[in-house]
């Protein structure tokens, strides 16, 4: 059996993972750039200075976008490259840096799906409150202004944020990631607010530019499937899959789906997120339906299985001794890609695409000079026959974006973790496609027919 006709088969980067040229083109200084400065902060002191060094190799970027016969590249545009300064002026150069990236994506019938916000915040808005000031939301809606007014006829698929769960549950509740805050849950959720307001005000600012565009959001979160089939547990599972507790909220969908998609907060059950929600201001309230999505991203990595306790409430159910994990040490769960995209489909009835899904594995350059990489492999078969399972149980899922093309930053993980289907040589920038992109190319000629 083969995926759905028109299946979109991709694969995704972000500008700080892979772009380097920090300095170059105009480009302005992000909190990404300050907090890989920042001793301590990168496994090595890694930085993306140069990363994969794209922004001066992205025609060959292009080449292997092409040699896979991907049918879309979902990049990011990195904001402060665009608005160096945050708001103020708009870097022309920039632009066209960008412009000419899509036009050959476009000259090689790859479509891109862009994001606008993968976490490169400028910095100068940081020091003015970061996600903790509700202007940012309003500087984020004109930057997404100037982009889709640019890439009018260009580009037609945007996602406004990726993964507001860890921009703002790692970068202002454990400091992991950039900025680095440890806040109050109270403080956290206010970041959060903003961000989903910024999301709100983008998606109509887009609309209002180009009319054809098509607006979703990129999320990540806590996938939980069921431990048997019996429907006690397949309800145990969807329940604790969107459930809000106090302190457990930042790693879920709900908060960032249910105000833009159900057009209401949800309760978060106890302390200080909930009193925020309740303060709530009326304009930010009014704004919920402008955020509307024509389609929902998941990035999907792993679930969690639950099952019923006796009196019918969720338990989550520990991992066997010795369950497989990728390089980085996430748990391998296939079933993570039928559930999750079953019950987003379920509560929230739009269309899905997979935006990240992948592994890092300990990837080298073999004696034969060729990157043997059978995890990957198996690990994608196995995703992929469990999102078969899932389109064919419903959920209406239009493309699949494999994190990712490159080997990349890895954020606070520097160049540790490996990724790609390609691999990169970061010394030399060199590019070998390994095993991986090959079989990615039979599966995507195929539409999944071989699997
Ligand atoms: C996701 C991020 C992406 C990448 C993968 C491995 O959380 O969106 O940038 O780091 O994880």
């Amino acid at each position: 059996m083969s995926f759905p006709e028109n299946f979109v088969w991709g694969a995704a980067t972000a500008s700080y993972q892979i772009e380097g040229g920090v300095s170059e083109g105009g480009r302005g200084v992000s909190i990404w750039d300050t907090f890989s400065h920042t001793p301590g902060r990168i496994v090595n002191g890694d930085t993306g200075d140069v990363a994969c060094d794209s922004y001066h190799r992205w025609a060959e970027d292009v080449e292997l976008l092409k040699a896979m016969h991907l049918k879309a590249y979902r990049f990011s545009i990195a904001w402060p490259r665009i608005i160096p300064g945050g708001t103020g002026p708009v870097n022309a150069e920039g632009l066209a840096w960008y412009s000419r990236f899509v036009d050959a994506l476009l000259a090689a019938g790859i479509e891109p799906y862009v994001t606008l916000y993968h976490w490169d915040l400028p910095q100068a808005l940081q020091d003015k409150g970061g996600w903790l000031n509700a202007d940012t939301a309003k500087a984020f809606a004109e930057y997404a202004r100037v982009v889709a007014e640019h890439f009018r006829g260009r580009v037609t698929h945007y996602f406004t944020l990726n993964e507001p769960q860890c921009s703002v549950g790692l970068g202002y509740a454990t400091g992991a990631h950039a900025p680095g805050y440890k806040l109050d849950d109270g403080a956290v959720f206010c970041a959060w607010h903003n961000t989903i307001y910024a999301h709100c005000l983008a998606a109509d600012a887009i609309r209002k530019a180009d009319l054809a565009a098509l607006v979703g959001i990129a999320p990540t979160g806590r996938i939980c499937t069921p431990a048997t089939d019996s429907p006690a547990d397949i309800a145990a599972a969807r329940q604790a899959m969107f459930d809000l507790e106090d302190g457990n909220w930042t790693f879920t969908y709900s908060p960032a789906l249910d105000p833009i998609v159900l057009g209401k907060w949800p309760q978060i059950k106890g302390g200080q997120a909930q009193r925020v929600i309740d303060a709530i201001p009326q304009e930010q309230l009014d704004a919920l339906p402008l955020g509307r999505l024509d389609f929902i991203g998941m990035n999907i990595y792993n679930s969690v299985a639950v099952r019923a306790r006796a009196d019918g409430k969720p338990e989550f159910c520990p991992r066997a001794a010795g369950h497989p994990r990728t390089a980085i040490g996430w748990p391998i769960t296939p079933e993570a890609m039928e559930w999750g995209p079953r019950f987003l489909h379920e509560r929230y009835g739009l269309p899905i695409f997979i935006t990240e899904n992948g592994l890092s594995c300990t990837d080298r350059i073999h004696l034969d000079g060729k990157v043997h990489d059978p995890e990957r492999i198996d690990f994608t078969h196995r995703y992929l026959l469990a999102l078969r399972q899932g389109i064919e149980a419903g959920a209406d899922v239009q493309g699949y974006f494999h994190w990712s093309l490159l080997d990349n930053f890895e954020w606070s993980e520097g160049y540790n973790e490996r990724f790609g289907l390609v691999y990169v040589d970061y010394p030399t920038g060199t590019r070998t496609p390994k095993d991986s992109a090959a079989w990615y190319r039979e599966t995507i000629d195929a539409n999944g027919g071989n699997l």
